[in-house]
């Protein structure tokens, strides 16, 4: 149970705020977060079932529909209750305030969560021509995304728990709220993405064909107030994202070669080498590919906020003005962090878990292939020309960053190269690098390639 205890001891940070008893915690966290031997795992993938056996992810029971004295049983049908009206509510664009436009507009399920299409940014807005600055992210495996810190130490169970890892986790590009409920907020306000109000969303909620079901699963008083709508349509749409077979199931070909029921090709296992070896890639440094000591499968992200001077994306309206930076933690989109220069260039690793399945790469979106993003990472700092806007000649490095903020970048392999050296892939390691992301992707049948497999519905 010990390893169980250590995944739980993380999850109950998460959920700080769930009114849960430990030992429903305990049981969740063991049966959602990670199958933590290798016969579960390869139970999992053998049957592409992913962790279905246990359909309640920890922090899934909100508070609200907790009370006091209820059994396990009741907790878990108003889990399921909840679950059902988040996917409803995911997929309906009455909630915006031009009625065109859901969560699933931007968070397309086949995508694994991120957008269908290869904009940058999306539309969205009163007028859905408007756009924000950054590129929509995969919304699978966030399970794992610790609360924002500053100075973020692992669990014991995890890593090495003496290490200060530095600003750690927390939700969307630069981790300024910490629970799906606070982000869900986010995008339904946001003048430039569903620019609705508390009230426009209760109204749509009273009237869609989901109300009733909507107070059988938060009561009587859930249509009393706005407020009180609102904050039920956050907890549903939170409670939607952690159903485990759908947001984490660990199905991919990557995780049936960890239970060894996959092999993986030769030009793969050559990437997979590349994006370990501490001299090359070095890409697991931050997107962790071994399990953890506890033995869960690895979320391909360390969670931590860090600069690698993403060039300036100057297709994105926002850009036009040339003092505009996103600084992403210390600003503008997030505003606790502000003025504090440490923070500035920092966003948060993302999950490499399904990358294949994007169509934009990096917060601002910049990139539209693997392949691209992993030339970057191969010669950011051997051939800066190709990357970085040139000026008179000259190269303007780190374009999207201000000179003043590099302090912040990362110097580590692959970034450790100047101009003259080799960069640190050649072609057939570009191919080879790009041939393992693709065995990241969820839904791999042995011997029937690889499947996506949600009724988006
Ligand atoms: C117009 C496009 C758009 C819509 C609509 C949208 N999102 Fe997003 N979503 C984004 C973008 C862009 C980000 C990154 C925001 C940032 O970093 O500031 C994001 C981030 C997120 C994240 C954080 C992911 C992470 O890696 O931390 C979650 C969770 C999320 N959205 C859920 C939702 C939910 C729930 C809805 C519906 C209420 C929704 N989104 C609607 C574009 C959208
Ligand atoms: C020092 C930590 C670090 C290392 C090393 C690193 N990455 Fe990343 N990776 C990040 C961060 C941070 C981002 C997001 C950066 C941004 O958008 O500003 C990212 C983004 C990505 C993305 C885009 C994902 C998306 O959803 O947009 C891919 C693909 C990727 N990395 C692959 C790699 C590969 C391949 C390597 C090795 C060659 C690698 N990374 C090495 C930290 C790292």
């Amino acid at each position: 149970m010990r390893r169980c205890a250590g995944r739980t001891s993380k999850r109950v940070r998460l959920a700080a705020a769930f009114a849960l008893t430990a030992m429903t915690m305990s049981l969740a966290a063991c049966d959602a977060g990670a199958p933590d031997t290798a016969a579960v795992a390869s139970e999992a993938a053998s049957t592409g079932a992913g962790a279905s056996h246990a359909s309640v992810p920890v922090a899934a029971v909100p508070a609200a529909a907790h009370q006091a004295g209820q059994t396990r049983a009741q907790v878990y049908e108003s889990v399921r209750q909840m679950t059902a009206l988040g996917k409803q509510l995911f997929f309906d664009a009455s909630l915006s305030g031009s009625g065109k436009l859901a969560c699933a507009s931007c968070h397309s399920p086949d995508h694994a969560f991120s957008p269908a299409n290869a904009l940058s940014v999306q539309l969205g807005g009163s007028d859905m021509h408007r756009t924000g600055m950054r590129a929509a992210p995969t919304l699978k495996y966030l399970q794992s995304v610790p609360a924002f810190a500053e100075h973020y130490h692992e669990s014991d169970d995890e890593g090495d728990e003496s290490v200060d890892a530095g600003p750690t986790g927390g939700l969307t590009w630069d981790g300024r709220v910490d629970r799906g409920a606070d982000q869900a907020r986010i995008p339904l306000l946001s003048s430039f993405e569903m620019g609705s109000t508390p009230a426009k969303v209760a109204a749509a909620v009273k009237a869609a064909p989901y109300a009733d079901a909507f107070r059988t699963a938060f009561g009587e008083h859930v249509f009393d107030s706005d407020d009180a709508t609102f904050k039920a349509v956050l907890q549903a749409l939170e409670t939607f994202e952690q159903t485990p077979e759908i947001f984490y199931p660990y199905t991919s070909k990557y995780d049936a070669y960890l239970a060894g029921n996959a092999q993986l090709t030769q030009a793969e296992l050559r990437g997979l080498q590349l994006f370990n070896d501490e001299q090359k890639g070095n890409c697991a440094s931050c997107h962790i590919s071994q399990r953890t000591r506890d033995g869960a499968p690895p979320q391909f992200s360390d969670f931590g906020l860090i600069a690698i001077g993403v060039p300036r994306n100057r297709a994105l309206p926002v850009n036009r003005d040339p003092h505009f930076y996103d600084l992403g933690a210390c600003g503008p989109e997030r505003t606790d962090l502000k003025g504090r220069a440490e923070f500035c260039g920092i966003f948060r690793t993302p999950t490499l878990r399904n990358v294949a399945l994007k169509k934009s790469f990096f917060h601002n979106g910049i990139y539209h292939s693997l392949d691209q993003v992993v030339r970057f990472y191969a010669a950011r700092d051997t051939n800066p020309e190709k990357f970085y806007s040139v000026s008179k000649g000259k190269v303007q490095k780190f374009d999207d960053l201000p000179q003043k903020y590099w302090a912040n970048l990362n110097t580590d392999p692959p970034f450790d190269r100047k101009p003259g050296d080799k960069p640190v892939f050649d072609e057939a390691e570009i191919k080879d690098v790009v041939a393992f992301l693709n065995t990241l992707t969820d839904g791999y049948k042995a011997g029937g390639g690889s499947a996506n497999s949600l009724a988006a519905k």
